[in-house]
């Protein structure tokens, strides 16, 4: 059987990763500044996350959401007090894009309206309607076409005022940094008019911190820059630092009912233990502040390079957006100055490092980035 051709490759095997590095199948060594793309929180095979997973398969990998799983709770306890979310509930799931469907579905249980507001450049996934609500008509199927969806631009709070007069629209899903969009950050402004034009008409408020979320931004979510509370929060990627995890947060406006969200797998008791050891490490280690730190030292850095048109970012979620194609830039990183980055468009170099990466590690990026530069 062959492998159905959806992803363009590098023609290089990662098999090993230490912290913020990453070796391929020859032995070459890799600065890891794209993280698995925005996945690898506490950095690679990091010894306690490790140990949490290899202790909990030995116990038990998997059981049913019929009985009790404690981890679900000691998880719920942990994450709640490291975001500062801890009065509202918990639903576990495996991806980010099953978050946000869990997201807008609820949203649409609570307020029986059905016409979602979603921003340009916006990105929430693969599902139906997590899909539907990603402003890029190519990946959006005939199936998925019928939820209905409006494409506002970002920080105009005019025209989603607009669209929320009509009455009909049930959420408005934005991401707390628009990752794939190229890094563009919502203005703490405008994520406040939002919060409050939300609250005016009856709509819900999601904010997608799949990718600016657990501690990326150099705070735990992106959006408490702005000091909002959104309705519904969804996460994945860093949460569990590799091991598929999705969660959504739940304000205590909505009420669950028996069965109208579920999931095999959704908070299996390695994912847990994963997700404990993650928020265990995040604690321990400082990371949040690590993360805007040097993410601080490298947006200072980075504008005093030459050519570049614009920088973007927050903590170490950055991207040095470039007039021209950024892909011969991309490929020599890779290849001549072994440092893995990610993309944003065809302009758009994404930085998305895990979040222990040390200032030495920083300076040792910015220089092989200049080597390429011929800065
Ligand atoms: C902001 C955002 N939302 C949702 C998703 C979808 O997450 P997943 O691929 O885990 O379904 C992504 C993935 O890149 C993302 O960046």
């Amino acid at each position: 059987m062959k492998l159905f051709d959806v992803y363009p490759l590098f023609n290089v095997e990662i098999v090993k990763g230490k912290g913020c590095h990453v070796w391929d199948s020859e032995g070459n060594e890799y600065l890891d500044l794209y993280g698995g793309h925005a996945v690898i929180s506490v950095g690679h095979s990091h010894p306690t996350y490790v140990k949490a997973i290899t202790d909990q398969v030995n116990k038990l990998g998997f059981y049913s959401n019929s009985v009790i799983n404690s981890l679900q709770q000691k998880l719920a306890d942990k994450l709640g007090k490291a975001c500062g979310y801890d009065d509202y509930s918990l639903f576990l799931i495996n991806s980010g894009a099953e978050a946000n469907e869990n997201a807008l579905k609820l949203a649409s249980f609570h307020n029986g309206k059905k016409r979602v507001i979603a921003f340009k450049h916006s990105f929430h996934g693969r599902t139906s309607a997590a899909v539907r609500v990603t402003d890029n008509p190519k990946i959006i199927a005939p199936v998925n076409e019928d939820l209905a969806v409006t494409y506002v631009p970002l920080n105009d709070s005019v025209i989603v005022e607009d669209e929320l007069r009509k009455g009909d629209v049930s959420s408005v899903i934005i991401e707390g940094i628009q990752g794939v969009g190229g890094i563009q950050v919502p203005t703490d402004h405008f994520m406040r008019e939002l919060r409050e034009l939300c609250t005016r008409y009856g709509a819900c408020l999601i904010v997608d911190e799949i990718q600016s979320g657990y501690g990326r931004s150099g705070k735990f979510f992106a959006h408490q820059y702005a000091g909002i509370q959104p309705d519904l929060i969804t996460v994945a990627k860093g949460i569990a630092n590799g091991f598929p995890m999705g969660g959504l947060l739940i304000s205590p406006m909505f009420k669950p009912v028996y069965g109208m969200l579920g999931t095999t797998f959704g908070g299996n008791h390695l994912a847990c233990a994963a997700a404990i050891a993650v928020l265990d490490i995040m604690e321990g280690e400082g990371l949040i502040d690590n993360a805007a730190k040097v993410g601080t030292f490298l947006l200072k850095e980075l504008h005093q390079l030459p050519g570049i048109k614009e920088i973007r970012g927050r903590g170490l979620m950055i991207g040095v957006e470039f007039e021209e194609s950024i892909k011969e830039i991309r490929t020599r990183l890779l290849f001549e100055e072994r440092v893995f980055t990610g993309v944003a468009g065809t302009n758009t170099i994404r930085l998305l490092p895990p979040l222990c990466l040390s200032m030495e590690e920083a300076a040792d990026f910015m220089d092989r980035f200049k080597k390429v530069l011929g800065a």
